[in-house]
């Protein structure tokens, strides 16, 4: 994805860069009476990351972006006028008279700008900082009463320390866009999000349908992310903070030389990247969207999917297909209706606990992810079964060491089954009882 930059060209722009501005000026920071030109630009303190203009292989387009500065292949993690590209080298980068900092043409026309109301306009700085954030202040210089930054309005990339998410104070989002192309920063399709639910989980959105979810989080990884319990324990964690009302994953590892950040690529993958510095290049890791299987829906309510069998979705037992004629031709989103409506008897044993239908067991479906909207209780492992089997509602329950009983009503998406790397990570045990009364499930962590 990197495009590598023409290494003849760096020498010439860093000196270039460094004659503009004069001493005693912060490289890392831009300032009321300041701007940048084409193709100057600024450098965080430690030199990680280079606020600047760049443009990609074959294109005369201009952007404004922040980019990974010590490597030698040009890495683009923020793009300023992502959809409004500069049509030639004319471009300034300038904190206006307003005090926000824009991205303005040779025809001095306002591509991009941070859009900030009620500043001080002489008193703003823009400053790149070492984490790859660019932050808007009214030169407090603290960066705690930033007036805008970069990581609140990301990329495709998800830097440590960024917050995605929602605060739900001010239902403010905070997600990853994809770009719409390999080279074309402009939106795209996908966006990346963690969405609060009942449980806190990543949920990858196409033209906002979902379109991938990582299961919920259990405190320690996404029950459904391949991989996760593994890798990402280190320093991946999530903040559903009830009383604040905001939510948000963010990740920090202790190796500070490791460079490693996520992206959203244009096709909605979720993508590690980690460089490598003895091959000079990134080293993609793809963490979902392995399988047909690991889309969302992909065989509808009730449906089971294996991308072992061809065709890869079936209905569960019990279930027929909803639209018999979709369901051949391969359409198998419409899922699967019961046969036979439930038989709510536990309920009219009015506290009995179901006694005389409790040993009839739930159906056992191995390696499923959890579905999605679980309701939660944080009652102990065993008594899941009871719990679920007292409410008519509930047509399916699981258990996860770090969550509690999650319980479930309504329609089912069930998924990835027989998916070998979630085989990996947990083992689905599921029940039915009597094969009409609705699934119970019993997740067990390896
Ligand atoms: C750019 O053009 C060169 C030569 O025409 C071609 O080999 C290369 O694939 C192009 N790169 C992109 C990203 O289109
Ligand atoms: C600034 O915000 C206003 C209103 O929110 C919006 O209409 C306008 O397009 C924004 N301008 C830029 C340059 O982003
Ligand atoms: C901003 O500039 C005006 C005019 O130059 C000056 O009078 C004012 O004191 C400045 N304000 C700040 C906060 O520097
Ligand atoms: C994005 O969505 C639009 C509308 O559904 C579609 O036409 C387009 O092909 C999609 N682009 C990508 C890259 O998937
Ligand atoms: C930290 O990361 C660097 C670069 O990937 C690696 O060479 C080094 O071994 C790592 N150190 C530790 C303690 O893992
Ligand atoms: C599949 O069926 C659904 C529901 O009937 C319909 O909305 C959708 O357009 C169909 N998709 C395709 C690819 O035919
Ligand atoms: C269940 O118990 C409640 C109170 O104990 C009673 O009012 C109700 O009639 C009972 N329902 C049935 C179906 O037995
Ligand atoms: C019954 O289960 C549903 C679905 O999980 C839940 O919304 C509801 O609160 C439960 N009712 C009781 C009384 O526990």
């Amino acid at each position: 994805m990197g495009k590598t930059i023409s290494s003849c060209l760096l020498p010439a722009l860093i000196s270039c860069f460094y004659l503009q501005l004069q001493f005693g000026t912060a490289s890392d920071t831009i300032r009321a009476s300041e701007s940048i030109k084409d193709p100057e630009f600024i450098i965080s303190q430690g030199g990680v990351f280079r606020l600047g203009f760049f443009s990609f292989a074959n294109s005369t387009n201009r952007y404004v972006g922040i980019l990974y500065n010590q490597i030698p292949v040009q890495t683009v993690v923020w793009v300023a006028n992502r959809n409004r590209a500069l049509k030639d080298s004319s471009g300034v980068l300038t904190i206006s008279d307003d005090g926000n900092l824009v991205v303005s043409n040779g025809k001095a026309e306002i591509l991009w700008s941070t859009n900030v109301t009620n500043l001080v306009p002489n008193a703003t700085t823009a400053q790149l900082l070492d984490s790859g954030n660019l932050v808007l202040n009214n030169g407090d210089n603290g960066g705690s009463s930033s007036l805008w930054e970069s990581f609140q309005h990301p990329s495709n990339a998800f830097l440590q320390t960024m917050k995605i998410g929602v605060d739900v104070k001010t239902g403010r989002k905070v997600h990853t866009r994809s770009w719409k192309g390999p080279d074309d920063p402009s939106d795209g399709n996908f966006t990346d999000c963690l969405e609060p639910f009942n449980i806190p989980e990543g949920v990858i959105r196409n033209n906002n349908q979902i379109y991938f979810r990582t299961g919920p989080w259990n405190g320690h990884f996404y029950i459904g992310l391949i991989e996760m319990n593994t890798v990402y324990l280190d320093g991946f964690y999530v903040v559903a903070d009830d009383e604040g009302k905001s939510y948000y994953e963010t990740y920090e590892y202790s190796n500070k030389s490791m460079l490693i950040y996520y992206e959203l690529d244009y096709e909605g993958r979720f993508v590690e990247r980690k460089w490598d510095a003895g091959k000079g290049d990134w080293i993609n890791r793809y963490l979902i969207l392995q399988n047909d299987c690991d889309f969302y829906g992909k065989c509808g309510a009730f449906g089971i999917c294996d991308p072992k069998k061809q065709p890869i979705c079936r209905c569960s037992k019990g279930f027929k297909p909803r639209n018999a004629e979709e369901w051949r031709r391969g359409n198998w989103s419409s899922g699967c209706f019961r046969t036979t409506p439930l038989q709510c008897q536990r309920d009219n044993n009015n506290g009995s606990g179901g006694a005389g239908q409790s040993d009839d067991g739930f159906l056992k479906l191995k390696t499923m992810k959890a579905p999605a909207f679980p309701d939660r209780s944080s009652i102990i492992n065993g008594e899941c079964k009871d719990q679920c089997m007292k409410n008519c509602s509930c047509v399916a329950y699981a258990y996860d060491a770090g969550i509690g009983c999650m319980f479930w009503s309504g329609d089912l998406i069930l998924m990835s089954r027989n998916s070998p790397l979630a085989e990996s990570i947990f083992t689905f045990v599921c029940h039915l009882r009597n094969w009409i009364q609705g699934l119970g499930l019993l997740l067990l962590q390896q």
